[in-house]
């Protein structure tokens, strides 16, 4: 199995199965002299956690990370920082269940991997869907809160602004109220409607999407580079290679479409600080590729989980229609558990292509 690394000059691999003995992953670029210890990479992994609330898988995985390479402590300031050599991570796998998969071992789930795996490779470890499970992404939060710390002043954040149909009232947009509940989501309000929204999806065996928004302050004018390097493009790259994301969108996305170039043209003027004033983000921060030092904004649109308990079509690998129905603990909406890796994401393609402003123009 190939690709399993994102980036170029802070380049993530990421190694392991759902139910292997653990995960891990190896940070390669990354600069030295970035305090960093396994406590601050913990808090991000605690956020994507799973069995935290009843809305979440009732898997208990203490996600605790190990770092096993590249850190080592600054003798001037006792304090651990990386030292340039590869950093590696790990995470132990505790609460594997695999009997629970047993039923999957030559049924194909449809709207999973399953399938396309034995296609491709001819043969699948099934046990909680081996490498296509999100447990992957864990790694990908992990080597996050490093890229966090490679841009100074960068502040990567997201929130769910969509669950199944029920969108927030942007209005009541606050970031404070991200961490009060237990969807991510920036409005209060919507919170008991979607509580009972889920609560219904779960009690029926059900399932339902989500869409996250991430938003990137702090981002520097000018990283990206304009042709086969956009900054737009790997955003929407990482993003897209998160598991059961189906859709992503740059600033206004999708809308753009339906506005005048009027509407659209984020007009500049000189601010009272003398320096450019953008008077909206349809760019989402981002023009020719390249940041404009607004805010970079995405969105992502995940998929209804497709384990579910009510009975669905399907084949199983000797070629027999069948049914299936996905016993196991399955989140009921992905969505919330996908906020922290998409601002791993966007946290990781923006540390990249900081290191490649800086290789190439010697800014940063
Ligand atoms: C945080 C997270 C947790 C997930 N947990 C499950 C799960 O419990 N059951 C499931 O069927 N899919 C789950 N998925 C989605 C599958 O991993 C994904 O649908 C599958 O690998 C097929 O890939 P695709 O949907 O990108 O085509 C999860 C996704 C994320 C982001």
């Amino acid at each position: 199995m190939s690709h399993n690394t994102f980036g170029h000059l802070f380049r993530l691999t990421t190694w392991g199965e759902s139910h292997g003995p653990c995960i891990g992953c190896v940070v390669d670029g990354c600069p030295p002299g970035i305090e960093i210890t396994a406590e601050e990479i913990q808090v991000f992994l605690d956020k994507r956690r799973p069995g935290q609330s009843r809305y979440t898988t009732q898997r208990k995985e203490p996600d605790a990370v190990r770092i096993v390479s590249g850190v080592f402590e600054d003798e001037a300031t006792g304090k651990p920082v990386t030292t340039g050599a590869p950093i590696s991570l790990i995470i132990e796998n505790v609460d594997q269940r695999s009997k629970d998969y047993s039923q999957i071992k030559d049924t194909f789930r449809p709207g999973h991997a399953d399938f396309t795996y034995i296609e491709k490779y001819g043969l699948r470890d099934y046990r909680g869907g081996g490498r296509s499970s999100a447990r992957e992404t864990a790694m990908r939060v992990a080597a996050g809160a490093i890229a966090r710390k490679v841009v100074p002043g960068l502040n990567v954040r997201a929130a769910l602004v969509q669950m199944g149909p029920h969108e927030i009232n942007r209005d009541n947009w606050d970031w404070a109220e991200v961490d009060n509940n237990p969807f991510f989501s920036p409005d209060h309000e919507s919170v008991q409607g979607w509580a009972s929204y889920l609560d219904g999806i779960r009690k029926q065996g059900s399932s339902c999407g989500a869409i996250v928004e991430v938003v990137a302050e702090g981002v520097p004018a000018g990283l990206g580079a304009p042709v086969y390097g956009k900054l737009d493009q790997d955003i929407a790259s990482g993003l897209m290679s998160i598991n059961a994301v189906k859709g992503v969108e740059i600033g206004a996305g999708m809308d753009a479409a339906a506005l005048t170039g009027e509407e659209n043209a984020d007009e500049i003027r000189i601010g009272e600080d003398g320096k450019p004033l953008f008077l909206s983000n349809n760019a989402g921060g981002i023009l020719g590729g390249i940041s404009s030092g607004q805010p970079v904004v995405a969105r992502f649109a995940v998929k209804p989980t497709s384990s579910i308990l009510t009975p669905r079509k399907t084949i199983d690998a000797k070629g027999n229609e069948t049914e299936i129905s996905t016993k196991g603990r399955h989140d009921p909406c992905v969505g919330i558990r996908a906020v922290p890796i998409g601002e791993a994401m966007v946290a990781l393609a923006i540390a990249d292509h900081y290191l490649r402003h800086r290789a190439q123009t010697g800014k940063g």
